[in-house]
């Protein structure tokens, strides 16, 4: 029988080898997306797990589930606050539920083009939106491009008039559906994965989306017609939950930082290339028209559309939206 003394040190030692053992099991950081590899997200989402890879090997281990593989956008929200994910990048148009200012980004001609959008998601007011949900656990770590949004429809749309009566497939977003309604269209909120399968059975007759998500969607193969409006911008918030960030032992949580910022300046950078590389594979499928709008056409779906920014004004904030309307002059 062992004597109390090595009892106590048998213990320890039992429990110092479990310890260690525990300790070297790696961080396990599950990453849900829900658009293909070959996009600015999908992109971002492998860099992402490269460099950690590269820099925290055996400490963190990132699991890239892509094309709503693991979850849908219906459901990835929910799976970060249970602790299911750790991180995803979920567009702008879809945190109504957890914030209003948000909401901003979804305004239509708001922003020129995508370097505006950057200006203000630069900028102190831009930044401080990534905080705006700290109060629900969800901490946003940074935007990532997406791109500007296109229309589109199996009838060619060149005047605001030409889209009346027709439903359109929205992301879940109260703007979005305002701006249809602007047009006198239809709007339906639909997830992502069942895009393709609606316009294809006709329960929406169009849609809007970057390139990048249109042709890796192939929803080419079920529209004839884009409008290359450039009319409201598609980016994300790269988003964790505060509890888990903030459990995170320091050293890791200070490489994971640079790593979040070396990856958005990657996704970043390629965003635009992917876009016009998918427009291309658009043009190259000969399956869809790309119509290009001359200014005045441009103009009068301006007219129509912009009006909805009155009807969120007093939830959005007057003051952020002037500060995103002035990133359209470049500094
Ligand atoms: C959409 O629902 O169209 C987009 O938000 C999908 C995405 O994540 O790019």
């Amino acid at each position: 029988m062992l004597k109390p003394v090595w009892k106590a040190l048998a213990c320890t030692l039992a429990f110092g080898a479990w310890g260690t053992l525990m300790a070297a099991e790696p961080i396990v950081i599950k990453f849900s997306h829900v658009v293909a590899e070959q996009t600015p997200k999908g992109q971002g989402a492998l860099m992402f797990k490269k460099l950690v890879d590269e820099r925290l090997p055996g400490k963190v281990k990132v699991e890239v589930y892509p094309n709503s593989t693991l979850y849908g956008d219906d459901k990835e929200l929910e799976a970060l606050l249970l602790g299911e994910v750790q991180i995803i990048a979920r567009s702008l148009a879809k945190f109504d539920q957890y914030t209003k200012t948000v909401q901003l980004f979804d305004l239509p001609f708001l922003f020129d083009d995508i370097n505006a959008v950057d200006r203000f998601q630069q900028s102190p007011e831009g930044q401080k939106l990534l905080k705006s949900m700290e109060s629900k656990n969800i901490t946003g770590l940074a935007y990532w491009h997406n791109g500007m949004k296109q229309l589109s429809a199996n009838k060619p749309l060149r005047q605001p008039e030409d889209a009346r009566g027709l439903t359109f497939r929205i992301q879940t977003s109260a703007v979005l559906e305002e701006q249809f309604k602007a047009v006198e269209a239809n709007a339906k909120p639909m997830i992502f994965s069942v895009v393709y399968q609606g316009l294809r059975t006709g329960l929406v007759n169009g849609t809007e989306n970057t390139y990048s998500n249109f042709y890796n969607q192939k929803l080419n193969e079920v529209q004839k017609y884009v409008t290359e409006s450039n009319h409201g911008v598609l980016d994300y918030m790269l988003i964790t939950t505060s509890d888990f960030w903030n459990g995170l032992p320091p050293d890791i949580r200070s490489e994971l930082d640079k790593i979040v910022v070396e990856s958005t300046a990657y996704a970043n950078k390629e965003a635009e290339r992917f876009n016009q590389q998918d427009k291309q594979h658009v043009l190259d499928a000969k399956t869809t028209e790309i119509i290009a709008l001359t200014p005045q056409e441009r103009n009068a779906w301006r007219d129509k559309m912009k009006p909805v920014w009155a009807k969120f004004e007093n939830q959005i904030g007057p003051d952020l939206i002037k500060a995103a309307e002035a990133s359209n002059k470049a500094q």
